[in-house]
């Protein structure tokens, strides 16, 4: 259960609370944000549908298959047809899940799934599901298989199996087990503890008890890239450029005459976003950038650069430093201070925006792992979001914008290609994520002008040493914090009593667990000597040595 101290700490995306601010203000006022729903381009485009039973992998499924450049949507196991039909599926890929066919209302795949003869490959549960629903036998697992296996493979000339060795590492997790074949299927691999670890009907239905889409099985992708262009004859046309022209397509059509605004945070989400949407519909885009004086150094001038100068788009910048720096004023409190500079953001975003005129669209950096996260019955984003930011003020209801969300549909490494695609310089598509509240989390107890400019000069230092390291693409997170901690130094013949600045460098998939970078030793002592030789009243330096958990990323 999230309380609402630490629900603040749920961010992934370097976008997230700019669209935060502005998705809460407008639920605020009572208004859901529409999401259009032709929002997506479709096109020929080839598409496998995820059948979601609750697997903890069904993310990982999603992203093996769009590796192969197959377009792939998960979607929950009740999904009626009339919701997949627009997809217009090549095949269905049926996750794995924690139930067991035994229990009572355990979830099964939907009739249409064997009725449009299309292909299906069954993971795990998957595979349960099918050997239940088609007349064969599941055990109910009296102990459960977990870990490495070897899969031996006894059929040479089933297409799943196109370009692999007949003996291969997979990775299994299942209690239940298959027993009996339904009617019409055949054995196609086995392992030591699994007789029936592969099966198939020769018609495009499989069953794999093991599961290809972790890195454990590092034949997986190829498992999947057969399924796709083998079985369910896709050529793998979901490239950046077809998703560009598709995407400028389809917002061209949905915004017509209209006028979108959207909010840049220096982030790649927001800056892929506005890059889209601009080539679509040029100058009937406005862009804000709003400076809350908590950026890193440098970092307005590059924004500014990359938008105005190098693509040539409409930006209005605001510079609102002394206004948050004012707000900020003997706040010590870090949820406090998220919280004003929440609503500071909507009270100058509105202020900007008021000055437009009428205005139709918004546009949000929404990536996909937001929209699974909120539509796989967990707790919805949006909701967790408003504890944290719940005296955020509204944007005008009068303005009753309407949502553009064009990377709904795209992880974020797909995201960061379409960025290199448009054009974006890769400073900003591998930039680290930042977070929202900027600099104010970083330096411990009260934000002023020069604690913040004591910390850039340090952070300066660091993430210049990281990158001179060629480390920083690397890293998820690389940073200093400037904490209130007084410590007696000396420097030449005199005693110094300076601050601590503490660096942290850490490694993660997506920020909900990170371990600490083993960094090498001539690297930090680097970082060291140069941020007390250069930085003022700073004497001492540490390095964070503790992961997530116990630890959190941030340090407040
Ligand atoms: P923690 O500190 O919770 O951080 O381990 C996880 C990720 O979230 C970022 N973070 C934030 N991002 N607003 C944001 O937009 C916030 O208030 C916030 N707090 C933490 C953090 O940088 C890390 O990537």
């Amino acid at each position: 259960m999230q309380t609402e101290t630490d629900s603040h700490r749920i961010s992934t995306s370097d976008d997230v609370e700019v669209s935060t601010y502005l998705g809460i203000a407008k639920e605020l006022h009572g208004e859901q944000p529409v999401v259009e729903p032709e929002a997506m381009p479709r096109g020929e485009r080839e598409t496998i549908a995820v059948i979601d039973f609750g697997s903890q992998y069904s993310m990982l499924i999603a992203r093996r298959l769009r590796e192969c450049h197959v377009y792939c949507e998960i979607v929950p196991y009740d999904t009626p047809w009339d919701k997949i039909a627009p997809l217009r599926p090549r095949g269905f890929v049926l996750s794995g899940g924690p139930a067991s066919v035994h229990e009572s209302g355990s979830p099964l795949a939907p009739t249409y799934i064997y009725e449009k003869r299309l292909p299906v490959m069954g993971i795990c549960y998957g595979m349960h599901a099918i050997a239940h629903q088609l007349g064969g036998r599941v055990s109910p697992g009296k102990k459960h298989e977990y870990g490495h296996a070897i899969l031996h493979l006894s059929s040479e000339d089933c297409p799943l199996f196109a370009g692999l060795p007949v003996s291969l590492p997979v990775w299994m997790s299942h209690g239940d087990q298959v027993v009996e074949m339904p009617p019409g299927f055949k054995s196609l691999a086995y392992t030591e503890n699994s007789p029936l670890a592969v099966i198939g009907n020769g018609e495009g239905i499989f069953g794999l008890q093991f599961h290809p889409e972790v890195a454990h099985t590092p034949h997986g992708k190829q498992i999947f890239e057969n399924f796709a262009y083998r079985v369910c004859g896709c050529q793998g046309n979901w490239t950046p450029a077809r998703f560009i022209d598709e995407s400028t397509e389809k917002i061209r059509q949905q915004v017509g005459q209209g006028r979108v605004i959207c909010a840049l945070s220096g982030g790649v989400d927001s800056a892929v976003t506005a890059t889209l949407i601009h080539r679509a519909i040029g100058d009937n885009l406005t862009c804000f950038f709003i400076n809350n004086g908590l950026l890193r150094r440098e970092e307005p001038e590059r924004v500014l650069n990359t938008f105005q100068r190098n693509l040539k788009m409409d930006i209005a910048y605001v510079d609102a430093s002394e206004r948050f720096l004012k707000r900020l004023r003997g706040v010590i409190d870090p949820e406090k201070k998220r919280n004003l500079i929440g609503r500071e953001f909507i009270k100058v975003f509105e202020e900007a925006a008021a000055k437009l005129g009428k205005v139709d669209f918004l546009a949000q950096g929404t990536v996909y792992p937001d929209v699974i996260e909120s539509s796989s019955g967990a707790e919805s984003k949006a909701s967790v979001k408003i504890k944290s930011h719940h005296n955020v003020g509204g944007l005008p209801s009068k303005m009753k914008l309407s949502l553009i969300e064009p990377l709904r549909y795209l992880f974020k490494d797909e995201v960061r290609e379409v960025g290199s695609a448009l054009g974006l310089p890769e400073d900003m598509i591998w930039r680290q994520p930042f977070p929202g509240p900027g600099l104010s989390i970083r330096v411990i107890g009260e934000v002023t002008g020069e604690r913040l400019e004591v910390l850039r000069a340090a952070d300066w230092i660091v993430m210049n040493e990281i990158k001179r390291a060629k480390l920083y693409r690397h890293l998820w997170q690389s940073f200093a914090v400037l904490t209130d901690v007084k410590s007696v130094g000396v420097k030449g013949d005199y005693r110094t009593y300076g601050y601590l600045i503490a660096v942290r460098a850490i490694n993660s998939n997506d920020a909900m667990t990170a371990e600490w970078a083993r960094l090498p030793y001539e690297l930090l002592d680097r970082i060291s000597s140069r941020i007390v030789n250069e930085v003022p009243n700073i004497n001492r330096v540490v390095y964070d040595i503790t992961s997530k958990p116990p630890a959190t990323i941030e340090w407040e």
